[in-house]
């Protein structure tokens, strides 16, 4: 297998895949509707379930598409005219709202803190005192926007006692951070190919219990591409995708399945665990602070706050982490300036240490902190 360049993605995903992944893509054509594709997409799904739920009762529904269709797939489809209550505590809670508003639903948008965790008193009184009965919730699991995991269990405990169906945003805690979908009760789940699984991106999928899905038939239909009941039985009965499928980020995305179940979940949050503890230790030493405290960290994503410095710039320091092959990722929280640095992909604490060198150097190029005088190049990639 002929090595591939090597660049280290320090975003939120698409994530850095090992060679192996890459190279799974390049196959002999074939035509999506042939049986031996069905199977693979078969596998595939039934790979996906088994990480949250027993297969035997739940499925996963498979998406061309990036993770905002999987999730838009479970708001239009699941939801019909009871209330639905979103949490917002970052960019993807608000992402949903807006989901919400572009299909008309009829939603209450529960606002919480960025880097603090819900407010779960305040959470079952706003389902007790809505006018119209609350038939759904949905939430993030991880807001990437900030590092900040919701306690999805507790919050599936005041839906259970509701009789509320929770709609969870996985995705970037999925295949990372253990999700059990029936204790946890929720519903219907979506997640992506491309970042903890390590595959590449053009896949989305929903995760529900095949009793829900079916239930769906009788709801109004407000969707085409994503009507999650029309793609789950298309499937069902077809062994196919209703449309064209990303043949080849499928067979990356079977590869990048047999190496999370080579490498194990557990192991696989290990590494990443140990990548973070780096980060987080190399970030105080440099004077640098984080902003979700570690209770409530997914140890997954940090936005950090930026160096309080006039020399500072994200788009000079981006540039110059570039040059190195390194990429990393401006902040998405209004009113607090930060970066962040994700810790997931085929990565180890060792691609951290690197970072931390260079991200030293940068300090001190700009003033930030004391140091050997260097000067860095911030100048075009070669
Ligand atoms: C929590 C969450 N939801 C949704 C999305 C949207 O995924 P995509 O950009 O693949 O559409 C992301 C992407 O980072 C995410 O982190």
């Amino acid at each position: 297998m002929r090595a591939i360049k090597r660049m280290i993605l320090l975003n939120p995903g698409p994530a850095t895949t090992t060679d192996s992944v890459k190279w799974s893509q390049v196959v002999p054509d074939i035509c999506p509707r042939e049986t031996e594709f069905g199977l693979l997409m078969a596998y595939v799904s039934e790979e996906l379930t088994r990480l949250a739920a027993d297969p035997n009762h739940y499925t996963t529904v498979l998406f061309g598409g990036s993770g905002t269709a999987a999730v838009e797939s479970m708001l239009s489809s699941a939801v019909d005219n009871g209330m639905t209550i979103i949490i917002n505590n970052g960019a993807y809670g608000k992402r949903m709202c807006e989901i919400a508003e572009a299909y008309g639903l009829n939603y209450l948008e529960f606002k919480s803190p960025p880097d603090d965790a819900v407010d779960l008193n305040a959470l079952e009184q706003a389902i007790q005192s809505s006018e119209q009965p609350v038939s759904h919730l949905a939430v993030v699991h991880h807001e990437t926007t900030t590092g900040l995991l919701n306690d999805i269990k507790a919050i599936g405990d005041i839906c259970w006692r509701h009789q509320i169906d929770m709609i969870v945003d996985a995705m970037s805690s999925f295949a990372a951070i253990p999700i059990q979908m029936k204790e946890m009760n929720i519903s219907y789940l979506a997640s992506s190919s491309n970042k903890n699984l390590q595959g590449m991106p053009g896949v989305s999928f929903v995760i529900a219990e095949k009793r829900k899905l079916e239930l769906l038939k009788h709801k109004k239909q407000r969707n085409y591409y994503l009507n999650l009941f029309a793609q789950y039985q298309y499937f069902s009965e077809h062994l196919q995708m209703r449309f064209t499928p990303p043949v080849q980020t499928l067979y990356a995305l079977k590869q990048a399945i047999d190496e999370l179940k080579q490498e194990g979940m557990a192991r696989r949050y290990e590494r990443y665990v140990k990548s973070w503890e780096t980060l987080i230790n190399g970030l105080s030493r440099l004077g640098l602070t984080y902003i979700v405290p570690e209770l409530y960290h997914s140890k997954l994503i940090t936005a950090i706050a930026e160096p309080d410095c006039a020399g500072y710039s994200f788009q000079e320091m981006h540039d110059y982490f570039y040059k190195q092959d390194i990429m990393i990722y401006p902040g998405k929280l209004s009113g607090l300036n930060t970066f962040r640095i994700a810790n997931i992909g085929d990565i180890t604490y060792k691609d951290i240490e690197t970072f931390l060198v260079l991200l030293e150097r940068y300090l001190i190029s700009i003033g930030f902190i004391r140091g050997e005088e260097v000067n860095i190049d911030v100048g075009d990639k070669k």
